[in-house]
C-alpha cells in the first residue's frame, strides 16, 4: 500500500514520540464563474477556472493527532460527521489520507481523530466536497507545519490548495478569499494546474461584496457524479473547442471584473453555466440536470433584468439549483423580487443567502 521504505521506517522508528495536538479550520464552499469540466491525470484540469469564495456555506473540521507508540505504517483514523459515525464518509477519508502519504509522510505515525460538520443544512443539494476537502487540507497542512516545520506563509496556502485538489478538484479554489483561479492561464501570473492562486487583487471592489442567493429547486442527490461528468468530457465531440472557449472566457471575465463591467461579467457567467449544462446534454450518455423550475427561474431573471435594468445574473452548478449573483448595493430590490417572484419555484421555498467571503479561518 505504501512504499516499502515508509513501512520499514514506520515499524522501526517513531520520530514524533509524545507529540500530540489538535487543529481546526473552517473553510467555505465556492461557486465557479468559469467552469472546470474535464480533467486528466491526478485531478488536473483541462481548462483554467475561476470562482467566488463563499461566506456562509462552510465546513468546520478538527483533527486531533497523537503520535503512535508503535507505528505500523497504516493510517489510523476515527471520523465523526456532525457528531455521528458515518462509515461511508470515513472510508472515503481513509482512502484520501492513504493517497496523500507521499505528500504527507508523517500521517502513518499518528492516530487521527477527525470531526467535521457543515454550517449549511442537510438536504439542500449543496455539494460540500469543496468546503470539506479545503477544511481537511488546511488542517493537515497545519499539522505538517507543526510537526515538520519549514513552510513559508505563502507556501502554506499553496500546499493546502494542492492537497485539497487531490481530494476534490474544485476544492483547491476554496482556500483563498474572494476570488481564485485554478489552472495554468496565460493572463494569470503564477497560475498552475496543481493548485489555485488568489485572484482578487486587481478586481473591482464591487465584486468583493457580491451576493449569492442559492435557490434550491431540488435537494435530490445528483443524478451524475462529478467524477462521471468529468469523464464524459473525454468522448464529448465539443471538448477541444470547449477548453478553448473556457480559456477565452477566463481572459474576458477577468478583464470585465477588473473594469467593474457588470454587464460583460453577467454575459460570460450565464454563458458558462448554460455551456456546462449543454455539455452534459450532448455527452454520451446524455444528462439533463436542469428541471422545469430551473428554466422558469432563469426566464424570470432575464425578464426582470431587461425590465428593471438591475444587474442580477445567474449561474448553475452541475445540478438544478440556481445561484443568483448581484451587487450588495442592489440587495434590497433583488431580495424583494426573489421573495415575491422566485421563492415559489423553490423546493419548500428553500433559499440559502450567501455572499462572497474572506476565505478560510483557523479556529483552533
Ligand atoms: O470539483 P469537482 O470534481 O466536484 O467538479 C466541480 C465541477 C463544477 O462544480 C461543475 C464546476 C466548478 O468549476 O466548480
Amino acid at each position: 500500500m505504501f512504499p516499502f521504505y515508509v513501512c520499514i521506517f514506520a515499524v522501526m522508528n517513531q520520530p514524533f514520540k509524545h507529540i500530540q495536538g489538535e487543529v481546526a479550520w473552517k473553510a467555505p464552499s465556492n461557486i465557479a464563474l468559469v467552469k472546470y469540466w474535464g480533467k486528466y491525470g491526478v485531478q488536473l484540469p483541462r481548462n483554467a477556472s475561476v470562482s467566488f469564495t463563499l461566506s456562509s456555506a462552510c465546513t468546520e473540521t478538527s483533527v486531533r493527532y497523537t503520535a503512535k507508540e508503535a507505528p505500523d505504517g497504516n493510517i489510523s483514523l476515527s471520523f465523526l460527521f456532525e457528531g455521528a459515525e458515518k462509515p461511508a464518509f470515513a472510508a472515503k477519508i481513509r482512502q484520501f489520507l492513504e493517497s496523500i502519504v507521499p505528500q504527507f509522510p508523517f500521517l502513518p505515525y499518528f492516530e487521527l481523530e477527525i470531526s467535521s460538520s457543515n454550517t449549511f443544512p442537510h438536504s439542500t443539494g449543496i455539494a460540500s466536497s469543496a468546503s470539506s476537502m479545503a477544511a481537511l487540507a488546511l488542517c493537515l497542512t497545519d499539522i505538517e507545519n507543526t510537526v515538520m516545520g519549514g513552510l513559508r506563509p505563502s507556501e502554506f496556502l499553496e500546499k493546502a490548495s494542492t492537497i485539497a485538489r487531490l481530494g476534490s478538484g474544485s476544492a483547491c479554489r476554496s482556500v483563498y478569499p474572494y476570488l481564485a483561479v485554478w489552472g495554468k492561464h496565460a493572463t494569470v501570473s503564477m497560475s498552475s494546474n496543481e493548485h489555485a492562486v488568489p485572484a482578487f487583487e486587481a478586481v473591482h471592489p464591487v465584486f468583493k461584496t457580491f451576493q449569492d442567493a442559492i435557490l434550491i429547486v431540488s435537494s435530490d442527490e445528483k443524478s451524475v457524479s462529478s467524477r462521471a461528468g468529468h469523464a464524459l468530457m473525454e468522448g464529448n465531440p465539443f471538448a477541444e473547442s470547449r477548453y478553448q472557449q473556457a480559456t477565452d472566457n477566463l481572459t474576458a471575465l477577468l478583464a470585465a471584473m477588473q473594469a467593474g463591467d457588470l454587464e460583460k461579467f453577467g454575459e460570460i457567467v450565464e454563458l458558462e453555466a448554460l455551456t456546462l449544462h449543454a455539455l452534459m446534454m450532448c455527452s454520451t450518455p446524455s444528462y439533463m440536470l436542469m428541471l422545469p423550475n430551473t428554466l422558469k427561474i432563469i426566464n424570470l431573471i432575464r425578464n426582470y433584468r431587461t425590465e428593471k435594468g438591475v444587474p442580477l445574473y445567474f449561474t448553475l452548478d452541475a445540478g438544478p439549483n440556481v445561484h443568483l449573483l448581484y451587487p450588495e448595493a442592489d440587495k434590497a430590490t433583488v431580495e424583494q423580487f426573489i421573495e415575491t417572484e422566485l421563492r415559489p419555484y423553490c423546493e419548500n421555498g428553500k433559499i440559502l443567502m450567501d455572499a462572497v467571503g474572506a476565505g478560510p479561518l483557523k479556529i483552533k
